[in-house]
């Protein structure tokens, strides 16, 4: 029998719903993306963000059932899901509030998600092949991990970074460069446009033992570049900052796949909509004999179906959540991992 889920994430600045049948065929998928109003602010004001939220949600959730041709959800849907953490405080419980609102209402399981675990299912939604064991490289705005993923649910942790995420460096580097927010979609943008060899950045770590990641050094150096070489093109830095990361980051992932002795990488996370790091993914791992899960680059960057098919399979794995469940804005998927 079929089973749809409901679910909501607004852990950051999308307000996201969608419907999704048996924990990978996505019949409706709305984002409401808050760009626009935090734009100004060169980045994401959680107070704001929490404010939109409020405004979107009804409408972003009617859009979702509407498009999905669900008309009486409490006998069609099985189950309403919300991302709880990791994110934003405020921006979560608007989400998660409104999520058990309509589970009590429509007398339906509540499952509460990590979204770091929703990003990991995003390959889910789009390649049947997708299953564990694998290796994951997660990179997003406020993450970067490397994950042994044993099973559903049971994961091991390689490494993470010491400093920034991948995410926030292009993020921090756009802005040096006036690129504006959101920075990795416009690095990613203008670079096409650069050189990747006009100079040669740090690249953190790379030959050190173990699978943790460091972003500050580049960070700093290219603003350190940028201000005794005016005269350098934004779009050869650009380019050359994002070869400095996609660099490491691929490098890293090979090696974490082979230690492991995986057949297959995943990648994860709104960094793994960049060009690049796609390019040198799928070729390293064509190299490697590996299988690659690689989403589509809309199932990157947050959305609420990759949280429904998480919350699949954790229904799968461990029944609802209690109706208790708090917004944890720190909400580590392996014990020593997350904020
Ligand atoms: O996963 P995500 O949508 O939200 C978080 O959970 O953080 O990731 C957002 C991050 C931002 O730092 C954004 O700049 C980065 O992903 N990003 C990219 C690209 N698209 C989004 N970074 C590099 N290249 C891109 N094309
Ligand atoms: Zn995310």
């Amino acid at each position: 029998m079929t089973s749809l889920v409901l679910a909501i994430e607004s852990s950051c600045d999308e307000t996201a719903a969608a419907v999704v049948a048996d924990g990978h065929r996505v019949l409706s998928s709305v984002v409401a993306s808050q760009v626009e109003v935090h734009a100004p602010f060169g980045g994401v004001v959680p107070e704001i963000a929490s404010r939109a939220h409020l405004e979107h949600l009804v409408p972003v959730v009617r859009r979702a059932l509407v498009d999905a041709g669900i008309d009486s959800p409490a006998t069609q849907l099985d189950a309403v899901a919300a991302t709880v953490g990791p994110g934003l405080i405020g921006a979560l419980v608007v989400g998660v509030g409104h999520a058990k609102a309509l589970s009590l209402a429509w007398g339906l399981p509540f499952v509460g998600v990590n979204h770091l675990e929703g990003h990991l299912y995003a390959s889910r939604l789009e390649d049947p092949a997708f299953a564990p064991p694998f290796v994951v490289l997660l990179v997003s705005g406020g993450h970067t991990l490397l994950l042994h993923v044993l099973d559903h649910g049971r994961f091991d942790l390689l490494g993470r970074t010491i400093d920034d995420a991948a995410g926030e460096a292009f993020d921090k580097v756009a802005r040096l460069l006036g690129l504006g927010y959101p920075g990795g979609p416009a690095i990613d943008r203008i670079a096409t446009q650069g050189d990747a060899s006009v100079v040669s950045f740090p690249r953190g770590l790379i030959d050190e033992p173990g699978f943790d990641f460091s972003f500050s050094g580049v960070k700093s150096s290219v603003l350190r570049y940028v201000r005794s070489h005016p005269d350098t093109s934004v779009a050869d830095i650009a380019a050359s900052f994002q070869e400095a990361v996609v660099d490491v980051l691929v490098t890293k992932a090979r090696k974490a796949a082979a230690q492991a002795g995986a057949g297959a990488l995943c990648l994860a996370g709104g960094v793994a909509a960049n060009s690049s790091l796609r390019a040198r993914a799928t070729a390293a791992s064509e190299e490697d004999g590996l299988a690659l899960y690689l989403p589509s680059r809309a199932m990157c960057t947050d959305n609420a179906a990759m949280i429904a098919a998480a919350a699949w399979s954790q229904l799968q794995r461990s029944g609802p959540s209690p109706l208790d469940v708090a917004a944890r804005p720190s909400f580590p998927l392996v014990a020593t991992v997350g904020r």
